[in-house]
């Protein structure tokens, strides 16, 4: 059986209490080993999420949303690397909302990649089609095509597949997810996929019932 990624993105949702509470929700459960869950949170929540998940032994992964693309230094206001690894093992990188809210260029992506790695943090780096640039090094991929992401209109199963099935054929990647308007009821569709490893989820992910739902029909 093929190991699945379930990554829920939370965008700038919950508070940190609120974030305590979805894990409280989460923690009567344990998913089988070939189920890897990672929730990426705002950083704001990820020192309470991280107490409560290592003093109840969950067992959820922690990411973050982003990273910077500078080290420790006189960079007001952002968040580097090595501080986001005190707490995290993964980060989405690359994100179209970040692409395009923030203007973060392909270069700049690439940045913070690398400081990513430095950190031994893993990126799960969103590409918005095929043509997207991937950095060297990339294990796990999110294709997030723009016109699905939070309309409610997935692409299909079969688009994913193509996609998932080229990048791997260009590039050495070892993972392809599958993120936009992802609900318990269509996951399976993109998880019986051949190429397709796992899936990323905005706003399905935000209600632990819903979340559950997906990571058990995934
Ligand atoms: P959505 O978000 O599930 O709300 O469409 C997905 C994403 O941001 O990757």
């Amino acid at each position: 059986m093929k190991k699945l990624f379930i990554v829920a993105n939370w965008k700038s949702y919950k508070t940190a209490q609120e974030a305590t509470d979805w894990l409280s929700e989460m923690k009567k459960l344990s998913f089988p080993e070939d189920k890897e869950v990672i929730v990426c949170a705002s950083f704001t929540s990820l020192p309470a999420m991280k107490t409560f998940i290592d003093t109840n032994n969950v067992s959820i992964k922690l990411g973050t949303e982003d990273v910077s693309p500078f080290g420790e230094g006189a960079y007001t206001g952002e968040i580097s690397a090595e501080q986001a690894a005190e707490f995290v093992t993964h980060a989405i990188v690359g994100h179209s909302e970040r692409r395009n809210n923030f203007a973060e260029t392909d270069q700049v992506v690439a940045e913070k990649v690398e400081m990513a790695f430095k950190f031994n943090i893993t990126p799960i780096f969103c590409v918005q089609g095929k043509d997207t640039p991937i950095p060297k090094g990339i294990e796990i991929v999110a294709y997030e095509p723009v016109f699905a992401i939070g309309t409610g209109h997935p692409d299909t199963p079969d688009d994913a597949e193509d996609v998932a099935k080229y990048i791997k054929a260009n590039h050495e990647v070892k993972y392809v997810l599958y993120g936009g308007s992802v609900t318990a009821d269509d996951v399976h569709g993109f998880t019986q996929m051949p190429s397709v490893d796992g899936v990323l989820v905005g706003g399905a992910s935000l209600d632990p019932h819903k979340f559950t739902q997906i990571i058990q029909n995934a």
